[in-house]
């Protein structure tokens, strides 16, 4: 019952290409925020490995900080209505804060969490989003920085899970549909 790998289908991304992906975005944020402070935001927890990776690949100053948030109904997409269980630590008055996220599928999680975080009144709200599934996509998002677009298959790893699995898979890789069938 512990192997992975019998549950998983065609690999994504490997861990290498995501790698390789953001370093090039952190270079564009290294430009885009010279000259600025840079206050990074993730929502756990399926951003905690692309915050981990990006912020380790900017070579500047950066503050991190974490929301916990609970979806209502909670199938196995988002309602996008949203429940704060845990808050920032940090005031975002002044602030220019990157929205980490893993992935963009409905939007609905980074709609509400753009709104939320814009009524208190940071300097800049940018979003980076390692995936988009453009064909899932139910609100528009504004997405700054982008890494990969894929297709709207059931993917899990780097960070996303299936029932909680699947996040310590390295790459990112099609669910087998044995696993939800
Ligand atoms: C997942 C994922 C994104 C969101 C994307 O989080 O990490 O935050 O769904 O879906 P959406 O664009 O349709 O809103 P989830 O709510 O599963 O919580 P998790 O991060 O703890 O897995
Ligand atoms: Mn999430
Ligand atoms: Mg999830």
């Amino acid at each position: 019952p512990e192997d992975i790998s019998s549950d998983l289908d065609t690999v994504l991304l490997t861990e290498e290409q995501i790698t390789a992906r953001l370093a090039e975005i952190a270079r564009k944020i290294e430009a885009d925020y010279e000259g600025r402070d840079l206050l990074l935001v993730a929502v756990l927890k399926g951003a905690v490995m692309v915050m981990a990776d990006l912020a380790r690949e900017l070579e500047r100053h950066v503050e991190i900080d974490f929301m916990a948030v609970s979806s209502y109904g909670k199938s196995t997409h988002s309602s996008g209505v949203v429940r704060i269980v845990k808050d920032l630590d940090v005031d975002l008055s002044g602030r220019n804060v990157l929205i980490v996220e893993d992935i963009i599928d409905s939007g609905l999680t980074l709609d509400w969490l753009r709104r939320n975080l814009q009524s208190r009144n940071p300097a800049s709200l940018e979003v980076c989003a390692l995936l988009r599934k453009p064909d899932a996509l139910k609100v528009d998002i504004d997405a700054k920085y982008v890494g990969f677009d894929i297709p709207n298959d059931f993917v899990v790893g780097y960070g996303l899970d299936y029932a909680e699995r699947y996040r310590n898979v390295r790459g990112v890789a099609v669910l087998a549909p044995h696993v939800y069938s």
